[in-house]
């Protein structure tokens, strides 16, 4: 897809309604600080329209994305960041869950594993969630640029073992620096959208 016009159409707190959007959205999941906002900046072609951010828990809200006036990427709240308030922890998931479960145009859901690091027992949690609602998540392992080029098909392997991925799930390696992944993001997405 060519980019040509991109904004924040929608940003949702835990008490906001969720958007009646008439356009298929796709969303991105994963733990705080795994690269979510730079993964969709990557995609969009802008620096810094998703606020990214070293500190774990910068979005904590549901941002909705419009793309052309075609679609919406969704930027969703990181969960499992230690410092936070149990409360507050709470507050994430009932969002996420909510989310995923009144979405009506919700097309697929995108879940980020950092290609450095076994899935933790929350990413676990969200891919079980993430299929309990109906999607089949697509694996995105980030910041593959941390790793030797050596090192990433050991990596990924341990993504797909770590997540019990079935052998036909996809896992598509990608870093926000390089943009390794893009294109193969994308002409998935563009699948996603056709069908
Ligand atoms: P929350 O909003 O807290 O849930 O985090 P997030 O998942 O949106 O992460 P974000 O995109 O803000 O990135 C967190 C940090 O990781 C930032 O310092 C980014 O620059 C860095 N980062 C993200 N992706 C990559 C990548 O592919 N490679 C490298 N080297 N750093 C990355
Ligand atoms: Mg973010």
């Amino acid at each position: 897809m060519i980019i040509k016009e991109v904004n924040l159409e929608t940003v949702c707190g835990y008490t906001s309604k969720l958007p009646d959007n008439q356009k298929p959205e796709i969303a991105f999941a994963g733990k705080s600080n795994v690269g979510k906002s730079s993964l969709i900046n990557a995609l969009m072609n802008r620096k810094s329209l998703a606020r990214t951010s070293a500190q774990p828990g910068k979005t904590q809200t549901i941002n909705f994305y419009n793309i052309n006036d075609v679609m919406y990427l969704v930027d969703l709240p990181g969960y499992g960041y230690a410092k936070v308030a149990e409360s507050e922890k709470k507050k994430w998931g009932q969002m996420i869950e909510n989310y995923l479960h009144n979405s009506k145009q919700l097309r697929a859901v995108f879940l980020l594993i950092d290609i450095r690091h076994a899935p933790s027992a929350n990413d676990k949690m969200m891919y079980d969630w993430i299929v309990y609602q109906g999607y089949e998540p697509i694996i995105i392992a980030t910041k593959m640029d941390k790793l030797k080029r050596s090192q990433i098909s050991k990596h990924v392997k341990l993504v797909r073992e770590g997540l019990g991925l079935k052998k036909e799930s996809i896992v598509i390696p990608f870093s926000a620096t390089s943009k390794q992944g893009r294109e193969e993001i994308w002409n998935l997405m563009d699948s996603i959208l056709e069908s």
